[in-house]
C-alpha cells in the first residue's frame, strides 16, 4: 500500500472499529496528521478519560498505553509498537523505588507521568510537565515529598517552588542530550530567537531558556509570540504542530551533543509508523495489558491528578 492508501484504510478501520486514535507531539508528522487527538501526556490522559470510543490507539510510547489503559480497563488500548519503551520509566525500577519510600517514611510520593504501572500504584499523586508546578504548590507547604523519577525536573521544581523534595536520580536519555555549547552557538546565529525548553533537560540548558514548559506550554508560547524564530529543546516531533500553528515563523531544533544530527529524536517514540499503525488497528493487536490489582491502585494517584488540574 502506498502512503495514501494507507491512510484511507486506516480512516475506515477506525470509522468500523470505533476507534480513537490519539498521538503525542514527539510522533511523525504522518501520524499527527491522522490522529484525532493531539497533545502531551496531560492531554492525552485528559482525553482517554472522556472517549466514547472502544478502541483508543495510543500513537505514543508504553507507559501512556498504560495510562489510558488504567483509566479506561473497559477499553482495548492498543500501541501500534509495543517496544516502545521509556529511559526515564525504566530508569526507576518499582521495586527498587519501593525501597526509597521505605527510606523516607512520612512523605507523600510524587510521581512524574513516565513511569510504569507498577511506580504509579506505590504513588500518591501522578504529575505531568503541565501541571507538576501547580500540584507540588497545591500540597501543604510543610508536607514531606519525595518526587520521581525525573531528577531534572525534581530540581526544576523545587527551584521554582522553594521546595526541598527528595528526588529520585532519574533522567531522559533524550532531554539530557542537548548540547549547551551547540545551543550558545545558535542564540549567537540567531539573537533575537526566544528558546524554548522542556523541564527534563539538564539545568544548565534550562538556564538559558526564555521559557521551560511541556510541550504543550512551549507550543503555546510560541503561538503567542510576537518573536519570530524559536529555538527548541526538546524532542524534534514537536515542530511539526509548532511550524503548522505557525506557518511564518521559524523553529531551529536545538542538536544533541556527540552527534552530527540537527535534531534530537526519541528512538522509542519513533518505533511507531503509519504501517504498524494500521496493522495493529486492522489486527486489534499490540494490546496493553495491566494486571487488575496493580491498576486499581494505579488509578487513584491518576485520578488525583486528573481532579487537581481542573
Ligand atoms: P509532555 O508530553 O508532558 O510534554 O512530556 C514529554 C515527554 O517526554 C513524554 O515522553
Ligand atoms: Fe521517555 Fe524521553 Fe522518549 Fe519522552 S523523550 S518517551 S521521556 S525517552
Amino acid at each position: 500500500m502506498n502512503k495514501t492508501q494507507l491512510i484511507e484504510a486506516i480512516d475506515n478501520l477506525r470509522k468500523e472499529k470505533n476507534a480513537v486514535i490519539m498521538a503525542h507531539y514527539y510522533q511523525t508528522g504522518d501520524i499527527q496528521d491522522i490522529a484525532d487527538v493531539i497533545g502531551d501526556s496531560l492531554a492525552l490522559a485528559q482525553k482517554a478519560a472522556q472517549t466514547k470510543a472502544d478502541i483508543i490507539v495510543l500513537c505514543g510510547v508504553h507507559f501512556m498505553g498504560e495510562t489510558a489503559k488504567i483509566i479506561c480497563p473497559d477499553k482495548k488500548v492498543l500501541v501500534p509498537d509495543l517496544n516502545a519503551g521509556c529511559s526515564l520509566a525504566d530508569s526507576c525500577p518499582a521495586d527498587e523505588f519501593e525501597h526509597f519510600i521505605k527510606q523516607h517514611p512520612n512523605h507523600t510520593v510524587v510521581s512524574y507521568v513516565n513511569t510504569s504501572a507498577a511506580v504509579k500504584a506505590l504513588t500518591d499523586v501522578v504529575v505531568t510537565s503541565t501541571n507538576a508546578r501547580k500540584i507540588v504548590e497545591m500540597l501543604p507547604k510543610d508536607e514531606k515529598i519525595i518526587f520521581g523519577p525525573d531528577r531534572n525536573l525534581g530540581n526544576y521544581i523545587n527551584s521554582v517552588t522553594g521546595r526541598n523534595m527528595v528526588l529520585w536520580n532519574g533522567a531522559c536519555h533524550v532531554h539530557e542530550q542537548f548540547s549547551v555549547e551547540k545551543l550558545i552557538e545558535l542564540k549567537k546565529q540567531y539573537p533575537k530567537a526566544k528558546v524554548l525548553a522542556h523541564p527534563e533537560c539538564k539545568s544548565v540548558v534550562l538556564k538559558l531558556a526564555d521559557i521551560v514548559g511541556s510541550t504543550q506550554a512551549l507550543l503555546d508560547f510560541a503561538t503567542k509570540s510576537d518573536e519570530q524564530q524559536f529555538l527548541v529543546a526538546t524532542e524534534s516531533g514537536i515542530l511539526h504542530e509548532m511550524q503548522k500553528c505557525n506557518p511564518t515563523k521559524e523553529f531551529i531544533p536545538v542538536p544533541p551533543a556527540d552527534s552530527t544530527c540537527a535534531c534530537n529524536e526519541c528512538n522509542f517514540m519513533r518505533l511507531n509508523t503509519l504501517e504498524k499503525l494500521y496493522v495493529c488497528l486492522r489486527d486489534e493487536s499490540n494490546e496493553i495489558v495491566v494486571d487488575k490489582e496493580t491498576a486499581k491502585k494505579a488509578l487513584k494517584p491518576i485520578v488525583r491528578m486528573l481532579e487537581m488540574s481542573k
